[in-house]
């Protein structure tokens, strides 16, 4: 059988999804959580306890994957524990570098949201959280590893914007997305080669879901990858 998909903050609600889809698709899916004994999930699905922020217990959850989704609530302190600058940074950094412990080259699919190149946003406010998010983004495109990162839009448990999916690039716009849809562009990322190395803002409006994502990552221009990430100013 193939070697598993981890999905870090895979008990979450959108985690959750994509679990279960992961799983309906015939993948080996190993959820990567802080409390794995509290989480609701298929019984065919593994469940590792690790945390984002240490990199000790990284390695063991994510050994011999083929793809890492990373779906991460990011806090809001300004620093410590509970900081954007700890989660989404540091603790992508933790995961790439345990992903890719001994020449693995897992897929990794960053679940991150609009607005994280519009620093002045009121969102910033909060740990830097914009600011570090893009950089934590920035730390996938240079791993040199497969990826795709996710910028959904405002999240809802619902279609009230509707089921359409629109995928933009360049972080301009304001709107709504449902969980759904960013759980299915997070399992059609793995599945469609025109996926990789693409960033983009995920958006629902007014029609039916899309039925082959293929048209929609097949108008995505590819990622220009810097050297190495910049400092945070
Ligand atoms: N809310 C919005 O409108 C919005 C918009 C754009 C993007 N987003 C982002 O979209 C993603 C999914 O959002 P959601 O609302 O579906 O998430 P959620 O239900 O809040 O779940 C997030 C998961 O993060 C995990 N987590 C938190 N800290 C962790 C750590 N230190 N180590 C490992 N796992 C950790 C938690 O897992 P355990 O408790 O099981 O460890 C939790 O299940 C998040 O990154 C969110 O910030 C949200």
């Amino acid at each position: 059988m193939h070697s598993p998909i981890a999905v870090i903050g895979g008990a979450g609600r959108t985690g959750t999804i994509i679990t279960r889809r992961l799983a309906e698709e015939g993948h080996r899916v190993r959820v990567v959580s802080r409390h794995p004994e509290r989480a609701l999930l298929p019984p065919a699905v593994d469940t590792h306890p690790a945390d984002v922020r240490y990199a000790h217990g990284l390695g063991p959850a994510l050994s011999n994957c083929r793809a890492v989704v990373f779906t991460v609530e990011p806090g809001t302190a300004d620093s410590g524990p509970h900081s954007p600058e700890t989660t989404v940074y540091d603790g992508v950094r933790n995961v790439l570098a345990a992903a890719a412990d001994g020449g693995q080259r897992p897929h990794i699919v960053l679940v991150s949201q609009i607005y994280v190149t519009r620093r002045e946003h009121p969102m910033n406010a909060y740990g830097r959280l914009l600011d570090w998010r893009l950089r934590g983004e920035d730390e996938v495109r240079a791993s040199g590893l497969p990826y795709t990162v996710l910028r959904p839009s405002w999240l809802t448990d619902n279609n009230a914007a509707g089921a359409r999916v629109r995928l933009e690039q360049h972080d301009r716009g304001n709107g709504w997305v449902s969980r759904t849809s960013v759980a299915e562009a997070c399992v059609q990322s793995l599945r469609l080669p025109a996926a990789a190395g693409t960033t983009f803002e995920l958006y629902n409006e007014p029609g039916e879901e899309p039925t082959d994502w293929a048209p929609l990552f097949g108008r995505l221009v590819p990622d220009r990858v810097p050297a190495h990430p910049g400092p945070v100013r």
